[in-house]
């Protein structure tokens, strides 16, 4: 059994695998998923989407461990950073940054602090290497969005490093740790980050991968079989 957070767009590449539509409680919220034999399938940013600073990531994450499934991937469009990471590629990080500013917990009444060294799943990413026809590893640096990054702050996240850039894996990341997850993004690559990004082309880009990211998904699902 597998996990699936589906990042905007992914949605309709995801429809042949069949499953039921059900609602799982929880403490955030009631949560939409699509259950199926071997995987629940959750859509990050909702129908209708909200952008990536409104995203419900408390609830989000706490589907997963309500439904007792502990391996979770994450679709997570990214920009890259680095001309050797281009568009149309999938890059699977194996580190994170986080730019969003904020507090992302489940303890707010008394001291927690889990271990974040490795901030996602090496084994989790092992069984996607085995997939192949992605690259592995790589620091994704998570902005607060939902614009795209200055000039400045792009050279600071090379300065320092990133490879990808995006606005969603390090509250998902941070959550899972708390909830004992076995998390791992999977990024495509929708654009470079530079002067010509716009918000209609990095959705073009998507959609031109989602048959890609569709075939992994699945190969991951055959794999986690019952
Ligand atoms: N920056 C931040 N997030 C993104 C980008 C980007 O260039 N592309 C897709 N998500």
């Amino acid at each position: 059994m597998i996990g699936i957070i589906g990042g905007s767009g992914l949605y309709s590449g995801l429809e042949e695998l069949g499953g039921e539509e059900r609602i799982v409680r929880t403490r955030f919220g009631d949560m939409k998923v699509l259950l199926g034999e071997n995987f629940v399938f959750l859509s990050r940013h909702g129908n209708p989407p909200v952008p990536p600073h409104m995203v419900k990531y408390h609830a989000n994450i706490e589907v997963f461990k309500n439904l007792k499934i502990e391996k979770v991937v994450a679709i997570s469009s990214v920009g890259s950073l680095v001309k050797e990471v281009k568009p149309g590629e999938i890059l699977v990080p194996d580190d994170l940054l986080d730019f969003t500013g904020r507090v992302w917990t489940y303890h707010n009444d008394k001291p927690v602090h889990v271990n974040l060294y490795e901030p996602f799943c090496p084994s989790l990413r092992e069984e996607i290497k085995n997939i192949g026809g992605m690259k592995i590893g790589g620091i994704y640096a998570t902005t607060k969005g939902p614009q795209f990054e200055t000039r400045a702050e792009a050279n600071m996240l090379r300065m320092l490093g990133a490879k990808v850039v995006g606005m969603t894996v390090a509250p998902e990341a941070r959550l899972a740790r708390e909830m004992e997850l076995c998390y791992q993004p999977i990024c495509p690559v929708v654009n470079y980050v530079d002067g010509n990004t716009t918000h209609e082309n990095t959705i073009e880009m998507v959609k031109k991968m989602e048959e890609k990211i569709a075939d992994i998904v699945m190969r991951l699902i055959q794999s986690n079989g019952v």
